[in-house]
């Protein structure tokens, strides 16, 4: 038995089978977009962790920042005796937040934290308690994450049941026929079946919708939310949580639209790979809940804090919302032409470097292909490629490449793409090539 199945087996032992499990494929080193197995085997990290490592794996500067910090302490509780480095992060990402009002922030640990808080925020300033979602977002698994997610199986399935007063709505996929027009008549549907606005305390959205298929939500209707929210008093909350920190070729996604939001949701690559997350909002509403409503033992560990200044300037140093505009169009240039080539890929989509394809049955968007898209997932691990699927219909590889990685290692992990799927569908190219 090799040291990975050995290992497979005793995870499978000791793990509940709730806790998912892609790839029997256990690490045992990793550096910016490459890992090693126990195995010595090599991967191309198009994962990072999901969307954790935008600069990749132990980037230098991050590394010195934590072993600098661990060398001074690792943890004293930010809600007892704090410390600088976690005023300093939050005095970064308070002038980061897109827009001209003031900000404040609060750090939490994970990111369905940071969802739960917004809701408390948005509830204890408004005063309100309905909530407002779409359909296939993901926004965590804790109880009113859970309820927000727009995706029943496999994260709300046997879980209710679910906080109240939470609707969804329709997110606008042009690719499924879903206009932007259709989302806002499907709001307007919520406020005349099941809710007065005048009782909406949040409306939450993904920019771009992460676990349920990396779909882009046009800027038109990100700004009719905007509008919408104005005109009856409903807290706006971006969940940034995947599209964060340069991914989409802007520190935020939201910056695209050019609007502001009254709450964002911020995790996964704010500390490279350290648990940390945060809610940033306006002054006025981030005030609302009293002392001591808000917080957590480990929320801003200054350990991970002090990771999150680090990936704060390596991402200015190194121009990564630069570089993620050019891995997106180094990835869709090729991309598109494997489209030309086969059929299965209904769709190739991206936001700067947040890159996916839609695999599908004969060029029908409404006919997914979620076994070739497992099947894919498991070529390319063979062939030394970690990626992820995703996906309302379990139909979209979503590529999250650091941004730190090399064109060579961006080029390397196509090509494992391409000759995986040609391989897969049988593509005239592979014969060709063979
Ligand atoms: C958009 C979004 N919101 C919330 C979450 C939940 O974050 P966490 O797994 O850290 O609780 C995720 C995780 O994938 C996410 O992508």
């Amino acid at each position: 038995m090799s040291a990975n199945q050995d290992l497979q087996q005793r995870r499978d032992a000791a793990f509940a089978r709730g806790l998912g499990n892609q790839l029997p494929v256990y690490i045992e080193r990793a550096r910016n977009a490459e890992m090693w197995d126990v195995e010595g085997r090599r991967y191309i990290d198009f994962a990072g962790g999901i969307a954790v490592l935008n600069t990749g794996h132990l980037h230098p500067k991050v590394q010195a920042a934590v072993a600098k910090q661990l060398d001074a302490f690792s943890h004293t509780c930010l809600m007892i005796t704090p410390y600088a480095v976690a005023v300093e992060l939050a005095e970064k990402l308070n002038k980061l937040a897109p827009g001209p009002s003031p900000k404040k922030a609060i750090f939490v640990t994970t990111g369905a934290e940071a969802v739960e808080n917004c809701i408390k925020i948005a509830r204890a300033h408004t005063g309100r308690s309905g909530v407002i979602a779409f359909g296939g977002g993901f926004h965590g698994r804790t109880f009113m994450a859970m309820a927000l997610t727009g995706k029943v199986a496999p994260y709300k399935a046997g879980f209710g049941p679910f906080p109240a007063e939470v609707y969804h709505a329709p997110f606008p996929i042009a690719y499924h026929g879903v206009s932007v027009q259709d989302s806002l008549d499907a709001l307007e549907h919520i406020f005349k079946y099941d809710i007065e606005p005048a009782r909406v305390a949040a409306i939450i959205i993904e920019p771009v919708m992460g676990e349920g298929g990396f779909y882009i939500a046009p800027p038109e209707f990100l700004q009719a939310l905007r509008r919408l929210c104005d005109q009856h008093g409903i807290v706006l909350v971006v969940d940034e949580i995947q599209t964060g920190f340069a991914r989409t070729g802007r520190m935020f996604a939201l910056e695209h639209a050019g609007i502001e939001p009254d709450l964002m949701t911020m995790a996964k690559s704010l500390a490279g790979g350290f648990p940390l997350a945060a809610v940033v909002g306006k002054a006025n509403i981030m005030d609302a809940p009293g002392p001591g409503g808000l917080g957590g033992t480990y929320a801003g560990s200054p350990i991970a804090c002090a990771a999150g200044l680090a990936v704060l300037e390596v991402i200015e140093q190194e121009n990564l919302c630069g570089r993620a505009r050019a891995i997106g169009e180094t990835m869709m240039s090729s991309l598109r032409a494997l489209a030309q080539e086969i059929p299965a890929i209904g769709d190739a989509r991206n936001l700067g470097a947040m890159v996916a394809i839609e695999l599908v049955k004969n060029r029908d968007p409404h006919a997914p292909d979620p076994d070739l898209t497992k099947a894919l997932v498991k070529r390319a691990s063979e062939k030394g490629l970690v990626i992820l699927s995703c996906g309302l219909y379990a139909n979209v590889i979503r590529f999250l490449v650091p941004l730190t990685a090399s064109d060579a290692i961006v080029r390397e992990g196509l090509g494992i793409v391409a000759e995986s799927l040609r391989e897969l569908t049988g593509s005239v190219k592979a014969a060709v090539n063979a």
